[in-house]
């Protein structure tokens, strides 16, 4: 079989592999430019389906579309060449049945390219999982706080800060490891039990909001940056870019209302007649 790939792309058994090495670290993008600039320095990028409050202002990720994820997961795949691309499924297309999932992540594989997708739920998505990966695709779970889920759970609180909680949440992890998924994103949960899970299941666990007991991390890169207006209690900023983005913004504005910009070094003259 003849292959046309220069770099080699990290994989979803690559990742799985991982399990109690060294830290994965993954983080979300959405476009060609960003994607590129992660690629460098993470094992996964995640075209999160975040990206309707992060690009549209949406106030949830529930009306984002197929669309939105496979124009952008396409747009990371240019960008990127090492990273293992993971795109999300977004709410409504995958939930139905095992046959409507397998379209959706089809389609998303397809359109995209990507290596991996990832998906919401535990054990009610665990046949699903079961049904996508026996077909080819591999599937990233995604358990705890499921941010898709917002209309029935009524707010985005952290989950099994009680002990009397744990056992959904353990069992919904355990159930998406034994359908086959390659990893799963931990979300909002707390630490002894992201730790305990960390340690219980066999596939690598990536938090966001689940301490550094898991296998790997993932955060918004807006939020990390510094460009999200409000961020939850588990970011922490490595960068204030809102901030000099405005700045520079504001001196552009003064340039061209104080027609100091352009200036001579960007106009084009004449071309001298010889
Ligand atoms: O959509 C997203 O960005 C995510 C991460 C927060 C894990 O699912």
């Amino acid at each position: 079989m003849s292959t046309q790939a220069e770099t080699k792309r990290l994989t979803a058994p690559d990742i799985r592999a991982r399990k109690g090495g060294t830290p994965i670290v993954a983080l979300t993008s959405y476009h060609a430019h960003t994607a590129r600039i992660v690629d460098r320095h993470c094992d996964v990028i995640l075209v999160g389906d975040s990206l309707g409050m992060v690009m549209h202002g949406l106030e949830t990720t529930v009306p984002v579309t197929l669309e939105m994820m496979i124009l952008q997961g396409h747009a990371v795949m240019r960008g990127s060449r090492h990273a293992l691309v993971v795109v999300d499924m977004p709410f409504g297309s995958y939930e139905a049945s095992r046959e409507q999932a397998f379209a959706s992540c089809a389609r998303v594989m397809k359109e995209t390219g990507c290596g991996a997708v990832k998906l919401e739920g535990g054990r009610r998505m665990a046949e699903t999982i079961a049904f996508l990966v026996e077909r080819g695709v591999p599937v990233m779970g995604h358990v705890g706080l499921t941010p898709q889920a917002i209309n029935t759970i009524g707010s985005f609180r952290a989950q099994g800060r009680e002990e009397k909680d744990w056992a959904p949440i353990e069992d919904d992890a355990r159930a998406v490891a034994d359908a086959g998924a390659f990893s799963v994103v931990i979300e909002a949960v707390a630490e002894p039990l992201a730790a305990r899970i960390s340690a219980k299941i066999p596939i690598p666990t990536i938090g966001i909001g689940a301490s550094a007991a898991c296998d790997g991390q993932i955060l918004v890169l807006e939020d990390m940056l510094g460009l999200s207006p409000r961020v939850p209690k588990f970011v922490r900023r490595y960068g204030e870019l809102g901030p000099s983005i405005a700045a520079a913004v504001e001196a552009y504005a003064n340039d061209v209302r104080a027609r100091g910009f352009p200036g001579p070094e960007h106009v084009y003259p004449m071309k001298t007649k010889t």
